[in-house]
């Protein structure tokens, strides 16, 4: 009976939709919708189908790409042997934010993909990479950053890559950690480790704690 059911099962399921269309694209990336790049990189986007090969056709920010028509020298298009196409864009600036289509044509009919393409400037320390405290006293060792956008966190560590605990002597506060009182053995390389909840990017700084009397002599 159990064995018959298991059988039936399957059966009674809806046979799957036959698709009417000829051919679907899509863009193949582990991008999908962002994608974060720092400026100055080149980024590929591959775009195929499925069905009946197409013509491929891609927009950037709804200017074609044509390797007839060359807006800008560093974005083109290639096609390789198996019909998948791909856009490039080399070098990349900040106006190649935007909106990349892939758009496949054949007989009359159309089916096309996007995404949106973000660009980020890359993080940076604003701040000393050697820094200088007193000692017997506080010291502040700053990891500010710059970049365009989003939330980010800071995790502290020792050049020897352990993380440092909250405690009286270590203390974090925004892009600060302040050590309680600064000691000999606290003269050291500290690796501040940023975080941007926004782009999801993880940068290391390392930071050079000095005693600032040893910079008179
Ligand atoms: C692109 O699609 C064609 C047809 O579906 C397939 O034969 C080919 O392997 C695909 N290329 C890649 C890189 O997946
Ligand atoms: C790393 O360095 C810190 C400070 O110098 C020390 O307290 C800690 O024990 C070290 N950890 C390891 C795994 O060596």
């Amino acid at each position: 009976m159990l064995a018959t059911m298991f059988v039936l099962v399957p059966l009674l399921l809806p046979a799957p939709a036959q698709s009417t269309k000829p051919f679907t694209v899509k863009i193949n990336s582990r991008w999908t919708t962002n994608v974060w790049f720092d400026s100055g990189k080149s980024v590929r986007f591959p775009c195929n189908y499925t069905g009946q090969k197409p013509i491929f056709r891609w927009y950037h920010n709804d200017v074609e790409i044509t390797d007839t028509i060359v807006t800008d020298a560093r974005i083109s298009t290639y096609m390789a042997s198996d019909g998948e196409s791909f856009l490039d864009i080399d070098n990349i600036k900040y106006e190649d934010a935007g909106t990349i289509k892939c758009v496949g044509e054949l007989n009359g009919y159309s089916d096309s993909a996007e995404l949106k393409f973000e660009v980020y400037e890359p993080m940076t320390l604003k701040a000393d990479a050697i820094q200088y405290g007193e000692l017997g006293r506080n010291a502040e060792i700053d990891c500010k950053t710059a970049e365009r956008s989003g939330p980010t966190g800071r995790i502290w560590s020792f050049k020897n890559h352990t993380t440092i605990p909250q405690s009286e002597k270590f203390d974090f506060s925004g892009s600060k950690l302040l050590i309680t009182p600064m000691m000999d053995e606290d003269l050291t390389d500290y690796i501040c480790q940023v975080y941007n909840r926004e782009t999801n990017r993880v940068n290391r700084f390392r930071i050079t704690l000095r005693c600032w009397m040893s910079t008179i002599y």
